[in-house]
C-alpha cells in the first residue's frame, strides 16, 4: 500500500488521466494503481453533515473528484467531493465524501460513474447515509432513522438508456436484511434511538408542500429526501447489499412551525450525524463486511 505522502505524489501523477500509453484511464483503473494491495471492499456515501466521518480511515489516500474520470463535482454546500480510501476496523474502504443529486442537472444518473467505479474497484457492500424529513414526531430532528425500503416518487430511473436483462432489477430486499439487523443490534447495545422506515425520493430541490407530504404518509412513506434512491437501483443493478440511514434534520413540511431551508438542513444535521457516526464505525470495527 502506499503511504499517504507517495499517494499525493501519485495523485498529482494520475490527474493528467493518461495511462502509459497515452489512452485515458477510467476511475476504477485509476484508483486500482493507487491502491496497490488495498482492495476497498466497503463503499461508503455520506451525505449532509457527515464528512468528519472519514478522518478515521487509517492511513488515508485522498483523491479529489477531479482527478477521477466522469466523477460527478457536488454543487451543494455540506459536499465535499472527495474520495477517501484506506482501513477502517475490519474493513477496507472507499469513502465518498459528497454526491451529486438529481435536482443539480435533472440526471438520474448523475451517480452512476461513482457507484459503477465503486464496484469495479472491488466493493460488494454499499453504505449510505443522508439527511432527510421525517413524517412521524417519534423520529424527531436529530433522530435516525434506517430505510427498510423505498417510494420512488420522481418517476425517474438511472436505468433509463441501459441495454440487457439486466436493467430489471428486482428491487425486492433491496435493503439488506443481515447489515439492517446488525446496525439494529448495535444501536440497542449503544443505546441510540434507531427506527426503521420506507424512504421517499422527491426530486427536490424544492421542499415538498404539505398536501405533498400528506399524499407521502397516505402512500406508506416515514421519511422524504431528495437522494439515495437512484444509488440503491444502481448498486442493486449491479449486485451490491445495500444499507441506508438517513439523519432527520427536520420535520417534513407542515408537520412543524419551523420554516425549512438548507441552513436549517445544515445546522440540524450535525446532531443525528454524530449517531449514524458511531452506528458506522461499530459495524465496521466489529464486522468484516
Ligand atoms: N424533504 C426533502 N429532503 C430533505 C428534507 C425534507 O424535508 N430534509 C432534508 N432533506
Amino acid at each position: 500500500m502506499l503511504g499517504p505522502s507517495l499517494a499525493s505524489f501519485a495523485q498529482v501523477v494520475y490527474k493528467a488521466r493518461l495511462a502509459c500509453d497515452g489512452t485515458p484511464m477510467t476511475a476504477a483503473t485509476h484508483i486500482k494503481r493507487l491502491c496497490g494491495d488495498l482492495q476497498p471492499r466497503v463503499g461508503i456515501i455520506l451525505g449532509t453533515g457527515m464528512a468528519d466521518f472519514a478522518e478515521q480511515v487509517e492511513a488515508p489516500i485522498s483523491l479529489p473528484y477531479t482527478a477521477l474520470d466522469d466523477f460527478p463535482l457536488p454543487a451543494v454546500s455540506g459536499h465535499a467531493g472527495q474520495l477517501v480510501l484506506g482501513r477502517l476496523g475490519q474493513n477496507t474502504v472507499a469513502i465518498c465524501q459528497g454526491r451529486s443529486h438529481y435536482y443539480e442537472r435533472g440526471d438520474a444518473t448523475a451517480m452512476k460513474p461513482v457507484i459503477n467505479t465503486l464496484q469495479a474497484i472491488g466493493c460488494e457492500t454499499l453504505l449510505i447515509t443522508n439527511a432527510a424529513g421525517s413524517l412521524h414526531h417519534s423520529a424527531p430532528p436529530g433522530s435516525v432513522v434506517m430505510t427498510s425500503d423505498h417510494l420512488n416518487f420522481t418517476g425517474m430511473s438511472p436505468l433509463f438508456g441501459d441495454s440487457g436483462n439486466q436493467r430489471f432489477v428486482d428491487m425486492v430486499g433491496a435493503y439488506d436484511t443481515d447489515l439492517r439487523q446488525q446496525l439494529q443490534a448495535m444501536a440497542d447495545a449503544r443505546e441510540i434511538p434507531l427506527s426503521e422506515g420506507v424512504y421517499m425520493w422527491f426530486s427536490g430541490p424544492q421542499f415538498e408542500t404539505p398536501a405533498e407530504i400528506r399524499m407521502a404518509g397516505i402512500l406508506g412513506a416515514d421519511t422524504v429526501g431528495m437522494s439515495t434512491v437512484p444509488e440503491v437501483i444502481l448498486a442493486r443493478a449491479l449486485g451490491m447489499r445495500v444499507a441506508a440511514l438517513s439523519v432527520i434534520t427536520n420535520m417534513a413540511a407542515g408537520l412543524s412551525e419551523t420554516t425549512l431551508s438548507h441552513e436549517q438542513t445544515l445546522a440540524n444535521a450535525h446532531q443525528g450525524a454524530a449517531h449514524v457516526s458511531t452506528l458506522l464505525t461499530t459495524l465496521l470495527q466489529d464486522v468484516t463486511l
